[in-house]
């Protein structure tokens, strides 16, 4: 009888299918997204208040910037400027969206709190490069907040995704203005552009640009381990349509984004190694090849309970080391828990969505 049975057993997991199995109903995915995000903003706020509390006003020897750089460098201080002069847009269209995750809506107050300094940040750098008035700073500012920014995508998971891209290019932009201002660019324009207060203000924000980064990476991964199906689709229409926030807003944009490719600080080539390749890695996607193969695996087969199609797609994405940073994930939570008390009352566990 014992071997009638193993020899059952066997025979099932031999016709087992040899791709994970989806656990968890949704209701339970959400719950452990939802505590993922939580957890996530609670160890982000404590580490941004220990490691990158400065002040846009008293942190830079504003009176001690350069007066003479390059009509380049000045165009450039003041396109950074107006991006992030859409600050109060960034944060309400995408709060109305995500206002019922505590996580993410949380978290997204204090992103915008990071923002709001960074615009206050490249208005000093203007203002003290001795170039602009501060009237002429004001009329511009008006002149860009007649103007609002409308959201790219309007559900929170392509918002998830399009973050991670968008705060990884302007980390981009920010390091390479940096090189710039430590007067390593090989370009003649910027032959003697050292300053060392710009390039401590271009290293500042770029510092906040790759926690950002880092925060929307932890949760883009949290969607790509629960929600993989959905979450490679959304990854490709983001990859497919993406832009620069408030390009299509900001006056004169075509000269400025020009002048930043000219200035090797972002173009096509950084756009698409530093950003796209950058982050599909850190997603555990090879490249965009892999990203197109999995949606057309996940096409081919039905899906009425939103575990099974998922579970096609595997062998396109590294799927193993997902997991492993969604466990890395639980494990930061832990230890920050542990460290706070919260795991003695609330503690939160990881939960595998796969077999
Ligand atoms: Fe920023
Ligand atoms: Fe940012």
């Amino acid at each position: 009888m014992i071997s009638y049975d193993n020899e059952i057993i066997q025979q099932i997991e031999a016709d087992r299918p040899k791709i994970p199995v989806g656990l968890l109903s949704r209701e339970e995915k959400d719950r452990l997204i939802e505590r993922g995000f939580v957890g996530l903003y609670r160890w982000y706020v404590a580490k941004s208040q220990q490691q990158r509390n400065w002040n846009p006003d008293n942190s830079f020897d504003w009176r001690n910037m350069r007066q003479d750089h390059s009509p380049e460098m000045i165009k450039i201080l003041e396109g950074f400027f107006a991006v992030e002069q859409y600050v109060p847009d960034y944060v309400t269209t995408l709060l109305k969206v995500i206002r019922q995750s505590h996580g993410r809506s949380h978290f997204h107050i204090r992103w915008g709190s990071e923002e709001e300094r960074h615009a206050e940040l490249w208005h000093n750098a203007v203002l003290f490069s001795g170039r602009r008035s501060g009237d002429w700073l004001r009329d511009y500012m008006q002149e860009l907040r007649a103007n609002m920014w409308q959201l790219p995508w309007d559900d929170p998971v392509h918002m998830i995704f399009y973050t991670v891209f968008q705060e990884r290019a302007t980390q981009v932009n920010y390091l390479n203005t940096a090189v710039i201002a430590r007067g390593q660019s090989d370009l003649e324009m910027y032959k003697n552009s050292e300053d060392p207060v710009l390039a401590k203000a271009a290293m500042t924000i770029a510092a906040d640009e790759a926690a950002h980064y880092n925060f929307f990476l932890e949760g883009a991964r949290l969607f790509l381990y629960y929600y993989p199906a959905r979450s490679i689709e959304a990854i490709h229409d983001v990859i497919k349509y993406f832009a620069m926030p408030a390009g299509n807003i900001i006056p004169n944009y075509q000269e400025f984004s020009e002048l930043v490719y000219k200035s090797a600080i972002y173009g096509p080539r950084e756009h698409s190694k530093d950003v796209v390749a950058a982050a599909l890695k850190n997603l555990g996607i090879a490249g965009r090849k892999q990203l197109e193969q999995g949606i057309k695996k996940t096409r081919l087969v039905p899906d009425n309970d939103g575990n099974l199609r998922e579970t096609a797609i595997f062998d396109g994405i590294d799927f193993p080391s997902i997991q492993s940073a969604v466990k890395r994930i639980f494990g930061r939570i832990e230890n920050y828990e542990k460290e706070t008390g919260f795991w003695d009352v609330d503690p939160t566990h990881f939960k595998p969505n796969y077999a």
